[in-house]
């Protein structure tokens, strides 16, 4: 039997919703001439403003009481695109309804965290009154009965490379956050950019294992992120656990390819007798009816409480 305390949190990832038309070339003397060529051939055509309002317009129809946005909000993490970001998340929603985190497109090179993605820090910190501990991530965030912890996967990388990497000292402070949110009861979401399932040394996380073994301590109730740009569904072992992981599509991809196309996902949350039940509904725009189907709901449980263990 469930009782009622719960949360149903949407989660959209990799809107890539800015524009590279008032880019310099002086910012272009580095990797960052690759990834303007790849817009100006590929990507401007692959992601669509109207299409990421859509998306956004059908969420909202589902009322969720908090949204997540995995990463990539930018094209190349220029100081103009990162405002432009800050702009569009201004319209979305305020920074109490929204938690993000940046993703490899956010960091691109390496820039000066102020002008670029610290604009975004609202959207990505502590919840007042929690201690700071000098560095951005992880952070916590709690939610009726979630806590929502973000981690940055987003580093500078060579050029043809589009990895992510968390370091230690995220991993140690990730660990000490996910076994006091156990303590206090509470369900927990782990959010990143990249999936922490093996994508290849060029565009996976570096220290996927590292993570692995960080998660087979504490534990957790859910894995969300995005990066792969298609829907993706998976149970990861991380030791004697297993923790359901969910990828989403870009939120305004307007690819021919189906398995690409544009979604979100939405996680209702709520705590039952055993443990806590998750539902989890995945909704992608159909090209024909250019309407939001449902393409998938799945319910997780029993998810022990105490151990995050199926
Ligand atoms: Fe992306
Ligand atoms: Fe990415």
């Amino acid at each position: 039997m469930t009782v009622k305390s719960g949360l149903t949190i949407a989660h959209l990832s990799d809107p890539h919703l800015t524009s590279l038309h008032h880019v310099t070339w002086r910012e272009l003397l580095n990797k960052r001439v690759l990834g303007y060529l790849s817009w100006r051939v590929k990507r401007r055509r692959s992601h669509s403003r109207e299409v990421l309002s859509r998306t956004l317009a059908d969420l909202a129809g589902r009322q969720p009481d908090h949204l997540v946005i995995s990463g990539d909000f930018t094209h190349l993490g220029t100081a103009i695109e990162c405002r432009e970001a800050e702009a569009w998340l201004n319209s979305v929603g305020a920074p109490d309804y929204i938690s993000i985190v940046p993703g490899n497109h956010d960091r691109y090179i390496d820039t000066d965290i102020a002008e670029t993605i610290g604009r975004w820090r609202a959207w990505m910190q502590n919840d007042p009154g929690q201690r700071d501990k000098g560095t951005d991530f992880p952070y916590l965030r709690v939610r009726g009965p979630v806590a929502i912890i973000g981690l940055s996967t987003a580093v500078p990388t060579p050029p043809f490379f589009a990895s992510g990497r968390l370091g230690g000292e995220q991993l140690r402070r990730l660990d000490r956050l996910l076994e006091t949110a156990a303590q206090r009861g509470l369900y927990r979401i782990v959010t990143l950019h990249h999936s922490p399932h093996s994508m290849g040394f060029r565009r996976g996380l570096s220290d996927a294992d590292q993570l692995l073994s960080t998660l087979a301590g504490p534990g957790a109730e859910l894995i969300i992120h995005g990066h792969g740009h298609r829907q993706m569904h998976a149970m990861l072992q991380a030791g004697e656990r297993r923790i359901p992981v969910f990828g989403v599509p870009s939120a305004s991809a307007s690819y021919d390819d189906p398995a690409k196309s544009p979604g979100y996902n939405v996680y209702e949350v709520t705590r039952a007798q055993e443990g806590w039940r998750t539902r989890v509904r995945s909704f992608i725009l159909d090209e024909e009816t250019q309407q939001f189907e449902q393409v998938l709901d799945k319910v997780i449980m029993p998810l022990s409480a105490t151990t995050g263990c199926l």
